[in-house]
């Protein structure tokens, strides 16, 4: 089939070249002309696990255009994977998805041929079927439905293992209201054999928010579990490796620590905790999950104090930016926030991350003005004696911890076993 593809970020990207490699062809669009650029000298803009090799191998099978009324004309479903960042209240800008849903429109009104328009964006529920079928139809002077389809097909991709999670995903979920959608979206995913269930668009909507809800959750829980395993003495990952064993509650997410950050889970639980507040419901788990959350760097940096009771003037060795090991994005990391909590006390703080010191210094040029940043680790344990360990990168289970102060957030084992003091958050 051929598939355009509008909004080449994370989510765009790897689904794009998963299609690709299911034997589709694909047409990104974008409006940065740096990621075009990227995209046409087959190279991502960003670091992801196994993309970069699958743009060279699939080169020729994929396209990039900045126009979207041209890759709409020339394919048969459009997926829109346009970011839809929410802020602090949880409130969703949809100004991205408006500018592509009248694009789509517009090329819609002089199509032919029918063509189906899948919204992949998470949104909140209802958006499809009320924001983006409004603007679909106002723009083109069709009917959804009838003259065009529309769906709801929303990604569960891990940054880290996206192309991977594309292609073998626990489940695919199809969010389409009519038949001749609901057949077109099987079609396109036929050569995956993971299960497949079918759901009307709105109730999609609500299963993408649900999921990373119920994700955010499961570590908020292990935390919470953690924090008191660490004041009783008991090692949490050991309890929670046992709890784990139950094939009901399973072992994933389970890693008691400094907690989730990253594009997606805490923009996600905000917009749903907003939903409950506009519904009139309270979201009592919802609420305690993201407290506890946001309580973690601020419990580390309180376990930092029993060794530097006062940080003004202090250098701070900070080891890892990014949310997670792997990747170089640092969106809603909490090494953010406890290198904030650092600085606001005075500390001097030296900072290391294999991948995302360029993406940090974009994102938090406050801080990062103030910071020193180390090109290697080994510097960092060079220049202090006091570190916080807040990404578990592999390459942190290589370093020479002895003699060292460390407060770790994520469990380095070569840390805890050498280190002349070690500190875990939930051990
Ligand atoms: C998440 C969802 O997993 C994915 O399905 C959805 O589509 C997008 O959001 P991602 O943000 O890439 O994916 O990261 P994930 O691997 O789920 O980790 C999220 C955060 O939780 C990270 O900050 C990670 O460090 C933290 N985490 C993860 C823990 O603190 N403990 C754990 O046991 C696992």
């Amino acid at each position: 089939m051929k598939i355009s593809i509008v909004g080449a970020g994370h989510v765009g990207l790897a689904t794009g070249i998963g299609l690709v490699i299911l034997g589709h062809e694909v047409i990104f669009v974008d409006i940065n002309d740096n990621v075009v650029k990227a995209i046409e000298s087959a190279k991502p803009p960003f670091h992801e696990e196994g993309l970069e090799d699958a743009m060279e191998r699939h080169r020729g099978k994929y396209l990039v255009e900045r126009n979207l009324q041209n890759a709409v004309a020339s394919s048969e479903i459009t997926f829109i994977t346009v970011d839809t960042p929410s802020d602090d209240s949880g409130s969703v800008d949809l100004r991205n998805l408006a500018e592509a849903s009248s694009q789509i429109g517009r090329a819609l009104k002089n199509l032919e041929r029918y063509h189906t328009i899948v919204v992949k964006s998470t949104v909140p529920p209802g958006t499809t079927e009320g924001f983006v079928k409004i603007i679909l139809e106002n723009t083109s002077g069709k009917k959804a439905f009838i003259d065009f389809g529309l769906a709801m097909n929303p990604e569960f991709l891990r940054e880290g293992s996206a192309l991977r999670d594309f292609l073998s995903p626990d489940r695919i979920v199809i969010g389409a209201n009519d038949e001749r959608t609901r057949e077109i979206l099987e079609q396109l995913y036929r050569n995956i054999s993971s299960p497949k269930l079918v759901v009307d668009i709105e109730t999609d909507e609500m299963i993408k928010y649900a999921s990373n809800a119920f994700l955010a959750m499961k570590i908020s829980f292990a935390n919470e579990i953690g924090n008191l395993c660490k004041k009783l003495g008991i090692d949490s990952w050991k309890v929670l490796e046992g709890v784990g064993l139950d094939h009901r509650i399973g072992p994933y997410l389970l890693k008691s620590g400094l907690g989730w950050g990253g594009p997606c889970l805490p923009k996600d639980v905000r917009t749903l905790i907003r939903q409950f507040k506009q519904n009139g419901e309270e979201p009592l788990i919802l609420e305690a999950v993201y407290k506890v959350n946001k309580e973690q760097a601020y419990k580390l940096v309180q376990l930092l104090k029993k060794y530097v009771s006062n940080l003004k003037g202090r250098k701070i060795g900070v080891l890892g930016l990014t949310y997670k090991p792997g990747v170089d994005d640092v969106k809603e990391s909490i090494a953010y926030d406890i290198i904030k909590k650092l600085i606001d006390e005075g500390a001097h703080v030296i900072a290391h991350d294999p991948l995302g010191v360029q993406k940090f210094k974009s994102m938090y040029p406050d801080v990062s003005k103030i910071i020193e940043f180390a090109e290697v680790p080994e510097d960092v344990l060079k220049k202090t004696e006091i570190i916080v360990i807040a990404t578990e990168w592999p390459q942190y289970e290589e370093l020479d911890y002895s003699g060292k102060i460390i407060v770790d957030g994520r469990r380095v084992k070569k840390a805890e076993k050498t280190a002349a003091h070690y500190e875990g958050l939930c051990w």
